[in-house]
C-alpha cells in the first residue's frame, strides 16, 4: 500500500505523512528531502542550480542514503570519512530560496523520482506530486492547502523570523512549485488553515477507514 500526501510548502505535509505513518505502522518518505539535499551539494559545490547536466554529475559522485523514519526523514552523504548527517543544513533559508529552481528541472525530477520508485511499499510518501506523476497508482491520495498568512505563522514559530517576510518567500515559492504542485484528480483535498496537526491526521485517517485501507 502506498499512501501520497502532497500540498503547498508548509502546509504541514511532513508532520501529518509522519502521524499518519506511525498510525499505519509503515515508514513514509519525503520526497522534498531528496530535493533539498541535491540543492545544499550544490550550493556547497558552486554548481549552478540551472545546470541539469552538471548537477547530475555531482549527485553521481554524492552518494545520498535517505533514511524513511516513522519519527521523521533524515539524508545522508557518504564519504571517505564515514556518513554526513545533511538534514538541518537542507533545511535553512538558502536552501529554501534555492530549491524550486533546481525542482523545475524535469532531469532532476527523474532523479528524484527513481529514487523512490526503487522503494519497497507499503510507505506514506510525501510531496508535491506523489499522487500524480510519481505514484498515480497509489492506494489513497491527499491534497493538503492552507492559507499563506497561516502557513507563515507557522513556519515563523519554527523559525522565529518575520511573518510578513515568510509569508512573501511562500507566495513566492507556491509560484514557482505552481506547475508540480496540482493535486491529482482523485486525491482528497484538506484545507488545513483552521486545523491543528492531530485534527488533520485524524481527517485522513479518517477518509483511509472509509475507503476500507486502515487495518
Ligand atoms: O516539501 P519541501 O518544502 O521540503 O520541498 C522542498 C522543495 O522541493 C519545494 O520547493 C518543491 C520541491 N519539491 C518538488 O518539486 N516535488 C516534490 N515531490 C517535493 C518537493
Amino acid at each position: 500500500m502506498i499512501v501520497t500526501i502532497d500540498g503547498v510548502a508548509a502546509s504541514g505535509k511532513s508532520s501529518v505523512a509522519g502521524g499518519v505513518a506511525r498510525a499505519l505502522g509503515m515508514p513514509y518518505v519525503s520526497s522534498g528531502l531528496l530535493y533539498r539535499a541535491a540543492t545544499l551539494l550544490a550550493l556547497e559545490a558552486g554548481t549552478d542550480l540551472g545546470d541539469a547536466p552538471a548537477l547530475l554529475q555531482l549527485l553521481e559522485r554524492s552518494p545520498l542514503r535517505l533514511e524513511p523514519l516513522p519519527e521523521g526523514n533524515a539524508v545522508f552523504l557518504a564519504g571517505p570519512q564515514g556518513e554526513r548527517d545533511l538534514t538541518a543544513d537542507a533545511h535553512t533559508g538558502e536552501v529554501d530560496a534555492g530549491v524550486s529552481a533546481l525542482a523545475q528541472l524535469p532531469e532532476l525530477r527523474g532523479w528524484v523520482n527513481a529514487r523512490l520508485r526503487a522503494l519497497t511499499p507499503p510507505f506514506v510518501a510525501e510531496g508535491r506530486d506523489m499522487g500524480t506523476a510519481v505514484f498515480p497508482g497509489a492506494s489513497a491520495k491527499f491534497f493538503l492547502t492552507a492559507s499563506p498568512r497561516v502557513r507563515a505563522l507557522r513556519r515563523v514559530k519554527e523559525r522565529l523570523d518575520d511573518v510578513d517576510a515568510v509569508e512573501a518567500a511562500l507566495i513566492a515559492r507556491d509560484a514557482k512549485d505552481r506547475q508540480q504542485s496540482q493535486p491529482a484528480a482523485d486525491a482528497h483535498r484538506i484545507d488545513t488553515s483552521e486545523l491543528d496537526l492531530p485534527g488533520v491526521i485524524a481527517a485522513v485517517l479518517a477518509e483511509l477507514e472509509r475507503s476500507g485501507l486502515k487495518p
